[in-house]
């Protein structure tokens, strides 16, 4: 299974990013993410037997920090992934320790540094005339462990368990 722990936008959320995906002008062939999938990647684990879930699901058990607000602030196209995105200019210092622990629980090695952003759209061929956008606040309370299925034309994303983030009277 392809597993990765991610953010998922509550209502509000969802609607605000909707907001500025609907207003995306793109060519025929691109496709807009369907606003249930909309998420912020925090660790993409990749495909795992399901042996390693005990692990994963120790991981986000133990794993303590901070809940956050995020503005996302500018659509971008990213060429190498063709997709959309929205993406924050400044990422939250909690987020981003967050994030760097996350990775070295994982053992995993980051190419890049966190740009906290959400996917608006896929197959993006040529990159689309983006304009300025009013920011979309998020205000983080939970992260959880995804299984994603790529196996339709959408990729079908479910679940496996959710812990909440700290508020700041709830910090260690
Ligand atoms: P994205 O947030 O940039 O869209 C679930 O598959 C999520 O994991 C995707 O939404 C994608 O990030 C991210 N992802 C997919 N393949 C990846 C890879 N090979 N390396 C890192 N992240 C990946």
């Amino acid at each position: 299974m392809r597993l990765f722990f991610a953010l998922w936008p509550d209502a509000d959320t969802k609607t605000q990013i909707a907001r500025v995906a609907a207003q995306l002008a793109l060519a025929n062939l691109s496709r807009l993410v369907p606003a249930d999938n909309y998420h912020l990647t925090l660790a993409f684990v990749g495909e795992a037997p399901s042996s390693r879930l005990p692990g994963l699901l120790k991981i986000g058990g133990v794993r303590r920090a901070p809940r956050c607000t995020i503005a996302f602030d500018a659509t971008e196209f990213w060429a190498k992934s063709r997709a959309v995105v929205a993406a924050a200019q400044e990422t939250p210092a909690g987020l981003l320790e967050f994030w760097e622990q996350l990775h070295r629980d994982l053992a995993l090695k980051p190419q890049h540094k966190l740009r906290a952003h959400v996917t608006l759209a896929r197959k993006v061929a040529q990159a689309p005339v983006l304009q300025a956008m009013s920011p979309i606040v998020w205000r983080t309370s939970s992260f959880g462990l995804y299984r994603s299925d790529t196996s339709g034309v959408e990729s079908a994303y479910t679940v496996v368990d959710t812990w909440p983030l700290l508020d700041e009277t709830q910090n260690p």
